[in-house]
This record gives C-alpha cells, structure tokens and sequence, in this order.
C-alpha cells in the first residue's frame, strides 16, 4: 500500500507556488501541510488563511494548517472558512485544548493535535478520544531542512501502541527530517502520514522524488 505523504510548502518555490502545487497533487500526495506560523510561538513567520484560500482554487488537495501560533483560537475560524480541511494545534501553550477541538468540529474541520519533541505523551492522553490525528514534531518547529531527532521514534511506537489499547484508530503523522531514509523507521515504527518539505523540494528532481516516497510500499517496510 502507497505510503500518505503531506508534502510542506515551506520550501517550495514560492514565486511559482502555483505549479509546484499541482506537481504535489500529480505525484500522488494525499495532504497538502500549510506551516503557519506566527513569529511568537516560533521565530519564523509564514502566512495566513489567505494564501489557504488562493490554493483552495488551485487544487483538489486536502489542506491541513499546522498552526504554530500563541492564539490558535483567533485562527481556527478564518483557515476553516479559506477551505482548510483539517487543523493541528499545539498542545504546548494551550491550556483550553479540549475547548478548542470541540469548535473544530463544530466549523466541520478535521481536529489533529501536535507535539514538540521534549513534550510527553501524557499531555494528549485525555483528549486522544476526541482528535483524528496526532502529529509528532521531529524537529524542533520554525524551520523545514533540519535534521530529524532520532528519539522521537520510541515516541512514535509508545503512541502507536497506546491507541491500538484504546482501539483507536487515528493517523499518526510524524513532521520534520523526514527523507527517504527516515521514512522508513517511522513507517516500522507506526507512522502512517508523513509531512515531507526540505527532502523534496531540495531535491534534484522533486516530482521523482515525491513519486518514489508515494510508491514505497508499506508492507515491506513495517
Ligand atoms: C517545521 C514545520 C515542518 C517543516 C518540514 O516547523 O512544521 O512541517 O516544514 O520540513 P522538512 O521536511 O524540511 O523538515
Ligand atoms: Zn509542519
């Protein structure tokens, strides 16, 4: 089975956004991963539900906005209304995340929580019920083309593991460092949604590139 992979735009090109969008949809990516960030949570800054909304007229993709920003609550109705389909938010900083999901869900948009790599699992365990993706950060967040923390795969198992006890099946989608090479034990681990950025778009040739992650197969990997 094709391996689901959410391509970053971070480091796309985006003087031609337009085309390296459609060439992500014509290579087989399942997501398109929107990284907002707010100069505050995390140093960088990026863009807002209007770049969302221009791609929504651009592709068919499903979009997920990874909403890196101190008040995800201001956000979560403007990337709703520009056609995002999904959104993952922090659970560090964020002492109403219950609240939060649930007006996901009521704007029809699909709730995923994240978490850096130092924050436990713990901090999610009570709202796993209510959430339909869990992101792990495998970077530190602010910036694509960093190296891929290598502990962050015990935590992928230890997650893996705790929602197959509570019969939960719910995507595990692991985000940064993520190539050719480390998609592979996060795969074995229990990943089964990939955001992929720098490993593609700095790559020779990123359709090939894309297309090559897309027909892994996951079988002989798990
Ligand atoms: C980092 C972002 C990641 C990043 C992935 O804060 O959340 O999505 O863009 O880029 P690569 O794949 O280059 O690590
Ligand atoms: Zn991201």
């Amino acid at each position: 089975m094709a391996l689901r992979i959410a391509p970053s735009i971070l480091d796309a090109d985006l003087l031609r956004l337009r085309d390296d969008v459609l060439m992500l949809e014509e290579s087989g990516a399942s997501w398109l991963h929107l990284d907002v960030m707010d100069g505050h949570f995390v140093p960088n800054l990026t863009f807002g539900p209007f770049l969302a909304k221009a791609l929504s007229k651009v592709t068919g993709l499903p979009m997920e906005a990874h909403l890196m920003v101190d008040r995800p609550d201001e956000l979560i109705e403007p990337f709703a209304n520009a056609g995002v389909r999904r959104l993952i938010v922090h659970v560090e900083g964020n002492p109403h995340l219950h609240r939060l999901v649930q007006r996901m869900r009521d704007l029809g948009v699909s709730p995923g929580v994240v978490l850096n790599p130092a924050t436990s699992l713990a901090s999610v365990e009570e709202i796993l019920p209510d959430v339909e993706l869990v992101l792990l950060m495998s970077v530190n967040p602010g910036w694509g083309g960093q190296t891929f923390i290598r502990s962050v795969l015990g935590k992928i198992e230890r997650l893996a593991r705790q929602l197959n006890q509570m019969g939960r099946a719910i995507d595990i989608e692991v985000d940064g460092g993520v190539n050719g090479k480390t998609i592979c034990e996060c795969a074995r681990a229990g990943a089964n949604l990939f955001v992929v950025g720098s490993a593609i778009f700095k790559s020779e040739d990123p359709r090939k590139t894309l297309g090559d992650l897309v027909g892994m197969d996951v079988a002989t990997l798990a």
